[in-house]
């Protein structure tokens, strides 16, 4: 497997792998490699003869007071779980690789990105829609794969790509949890201890939201207050929000119809973290 750092020698290597036939994933990631980005290579791995992980800490969606410098990093911990994973190559760019002096093209969108995390990272997805653009037009891929954690991140996207007319198939690969219902994410190594413990309400109001829905709750605002109330029961959370919206659209819904993502974002201390699960509706 290689680490590559530019995009000239990216590009010529899927020339090569193009003229051999091959078909080419793309596992667009920040590092600091979980289990849950390693389920996505292997993904990657089953489903195209070559695969490239990008690496890349992307600046551009990070907000003025967010944790874009001490956000974790390890290229050679990710090099070895990217080569069990059987991926192919890493893409490991430089910022000034990925943005040259004086960019200043973004991708930006409308309606999606302003609601549950845009509300309080009212910047975030134009940089997400941004460097994933440019990984796109690099990389060429015929699928792309994104973890379902980032709910509102794959709605974006597949938007995106249905919007600007992108060539290729967006994958979205189920939450991978630690043993006791942690959602993974490379923030995690954040929290101390006690921190670590109290993030278990996370997924234990979300559960308690799954049963209520699938006992047969149609009533939103009900399921809301009683996560919302499940979620205050632990001193060291503080909530960002709790929403139920329409997968495809994010709009917030009333009542339980159709596909709904409950999604629910939670500081932990200083650490912010996101976990959501999805129903359909059994009428549909
Ligand atoms: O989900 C992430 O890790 C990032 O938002 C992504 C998609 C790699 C873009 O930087």
């Amino acid at each position: 497997m290689q680490v590559v750092k530019t995009i000239e020698e990216l590009r010529s290597i899927v020339k090569w792998w193009r003229g051999e036939g091959h078909s080419v994933g793309l596992v667009p990631t920040m590092g600091y490699l979980h289990e849950g980005h390693k389920s996505l290579i292997v993904k990657a791995v089953s489903e195209n003869d070559r695969v490239v992980v990008s690496d890349f800490v992307n600046p551009t969606q990070f907000g003025v007071n967010e944790d874009l410098d001490s956000y974790p990093r390890d290229i050679d911990r990710d090099a070895a779980l990217c080569e069990e994973a059987g991926a192919d190559v890493i893409f490991h760019p430089e910022p000034e690789e990925m943005y040259a002096f004086g960019n200043c093209t973004f991708v930006d969108m409308d309606h999606l990105t302003k609601g549950l995390c845009g509300k309080t990272r009212p910047t975030h997805f134009r940089g997400v829609c941004t460097v994933v653009s440019k990984l796109f037009n690099i990389v060429t891929p015929d699928r792309a794969y994104f973890g379902e954690k980032d709910a509102q991140q794959l709605a974006v996207i597949r938007r995106m790509v249905r919007d600007m007319n992108f060539n290729l198939t967006i994958v979205g690969c189920p939450i991978v949890r630690e043993e006791d219902g942690l959602a993974m994410s490379s923030r995690n190594t954040y929290l101390n201890p006690a921190e670590r413990k109290a993030a278990l309400i996370l997924h234990k109001s979300l559960t308690m939201g799954q049963e209520m829905i699938e006992a047969g709750e149609k009533d939103v605002q009900k399921i809301k207050n009683a996560i919302v109330k499940q979620i205050k029961t632990e001193r060291l959370a503080r909530i960002d929000y709790v929403e139920l919206v329409d997968t495809e659209t994010l709009e917030p819904v009333k009542t339980i119809t159709g596909s709904i993502l409950t999604a629910i974002a939670v500081y932990i201390g200083k650490t912010r973290l996101i976990d959501n699960f999805t129903v359909k509706d059994q009428g549909e």
